[in-house]
């Protein structure tokens, strides 16, 4: 996958991308709104594990978001598996300096459209903290609908948060 937008490219993952991404998500601002399985801080190390991983999957379904020949950001989905298998769910980061831009609302956009173009899902879906009107906000611009809010379903930096659901059908 290459796409090729007005404000950044969403390619595959280089080997040469780990400084680039260990400096931009190096960012405790970023790691609020993400999983703990995002590391914090974030090292050299830490990127040449994630780019071994997301580079040797089958299928690939972690890309990089390219911002002025700077890899900026990440973009990925997570596909279901056996009554689930026709959905899949989303995430996103993007480094503090790119931030306000639109950016991630033209990636979230082209990224899902590609996904229900080229696979046959019925279901993108997104969960986003209470505490990220941010990410909310690009996934509304994205047509992703708001589903409902999950009560206490997140513990973050030790504390318990809600999230929002949201997904785009097809
Ligand atoms: C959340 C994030 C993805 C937003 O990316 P971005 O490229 O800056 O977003 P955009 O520029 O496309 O902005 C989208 C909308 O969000 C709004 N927005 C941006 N930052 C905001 C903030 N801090 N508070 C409220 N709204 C905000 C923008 O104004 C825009 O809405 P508008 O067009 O109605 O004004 C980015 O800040 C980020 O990566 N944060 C850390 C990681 C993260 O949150 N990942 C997602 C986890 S679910």
């Amino acid at each position: 996958m290459q796409l090729v937008l007005e404000r950044c490219t969403i390619r595959p993952w280089r080997l040469n991308d780990a400084e680039s991404i260990a400096k931009h998500a190096n960012n405790r601002k970023v790691w609020l709104a993400v999983r703990d399985l995002f590391p914090h801080p974030y090292t050299i190390d830490n990127a040449h594990e994630f780019l071994q991983r997301a580079i040797g999957e089958q299928p690939t379904t972690k890309f990089c978001i390219e911002v002025d020949s700077v890899a900026a950001g990440g973009i990925g989905i997570r596909l279901g598996h056996d009554v689930h298998r026709h959905t899949a769910e989303l995430g996103y980061w993007l480094g503090e300096n790119f931030w306000r831009r639109g950016i991630m609302t033209e990636a979230v956009t082209a990224f899902t459209d590609f996904w229900f173009d080229n696979v046959p899902l019925r279901r993108i879906s997104a969960q986003v903290f209470a505490t990220n009107p941010a990410s909310a906000r690009v996934l509304e611009k994205a047509g992703f609908v708001f589903e409902g809010l999950l009560k206490n379903n997140v513990i973050k930096d030790g504390e318990v948060l809600d999230s929002l659901l949201y997904a785009r059908t097809k």
